[in-house]
């Protein structure tokens, strides 16, 4: 086990690195949040509800091939005439293929930047400096979940995808068992925060997922997800969130929230 987690950490360290430091770019955003909500991560509308509508797509180094999905950031423009320290906090719900900005977002996000009487100046100038960082998602009596797809046609084949993810880790690896069985399958990444796999287990489901962050890789198990009649379109608790946030080695770094 340990030596697998190690494996983990040298194949997404470099990705990982320095995640909760600040970083310099340009953001932009969207007129309507259509976009985002048909966005890459592959929530669909269930975006819109997502963390009051602050949703943001981010350019490939962030999106990480769906890895950075449901991922949260807090976003500030650097002027301060502008702007407020606190900025906008956003979740990260799809691909922004354009290179120009490292975040595109909602409007709602967006505005959410500017002071008081400012609203009407930031979406003048449409696209403006920002720095940012990532920060732990915090969902307050919300455990993380897991949506049966559409896709999914029992008992052959399985898709879900994971909302709800608190803290600041990635998911990495996840494998699915009946509940109370040790013969696990591993799930494949098919796009975004949708995981698949073909060998379904009969029955009611567990689930273990491997979350990484800087450093640290651990196991989380939810030893009872779906139940035995389980529907395509439904939402399931899984009954445990997870809270931690990376560890890395970042020399200067500024991982106090800006208010
Ligand atoms: C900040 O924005 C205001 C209003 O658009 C502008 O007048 C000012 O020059 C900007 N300051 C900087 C440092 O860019
Ligand atoms: C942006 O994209 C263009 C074309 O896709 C590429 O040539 C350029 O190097 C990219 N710039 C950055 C900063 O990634
Ligand atoms: C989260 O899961 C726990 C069981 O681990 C359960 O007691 C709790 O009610 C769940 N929270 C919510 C908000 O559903």
């Amino acid at each position: 086990m340990a030596i697998f987690l190690c494996f983990l950490y040298f194949l997404f360290s470099s990705a990982a690195a320095c995640d909760r430091c600040v970083h310099q770019s340009k953001a932009t955003y969207f007129s309507s949040s259509a976009p985002l909500s048909s966005g890459s991560c592959g929530y669909s509308s269930l975006a819109l509800g997502f963390n009051g509508g602050h949703l943001a797509a981010a350019v490939p180094s962030i999106y990480r091939g769906g890895v950075g999905c449901g991922g949260c950031f807090q976003i500030r423009c650097k002027n301060q005439t502008l702007c407020s320290r606190g900025g906008t906090k956003v979740i990260l719900t799809d691909l922004n293929k354009k290179n120009q900005t490292d975040f595109v977002l909602s409007g709602r996000a967006f505005m959410a930047m500017a002071n008081k009487g400012m609203t009407r100046d930031i979406l003048k100038l449409g696209i403006i400096g920002v720095e940012y960082k990532r920060i732990p998602c915090d969902y307050k009596n919300q455990n993380l979940s897991v949506r049966v797809e559409e896709t999914s046609q029992k008992p052959h084949y399985l898709a879900i995808k994971f909302l709800f993810q608190g803290g600041q880790t990635d998911i990495m690896g996840v494998d699915v068992a009946q509940v109370g069985s040790s013969s696990w399958n591993f799930m494949s990444r098919k796009y975004g925060a949708v995981w698949d796999t073909s060998r379904v287990p009969a029955g009611s489901l567990q689930f273990r997922l491997v979350v990484t962050g800087g450093y640290d890789g651990k196991w989380v198990w939810a030893p009872k997800v779906l139940p035995a009649d389980w529907k395509a379109g439904v939402v399931y608790d899984t009954g445990v969130q997870i809270s931690d946030i990376a560890q890395e080695g970042c020399s200067t770094c500024d991982d106090k929230e800006w208010k």
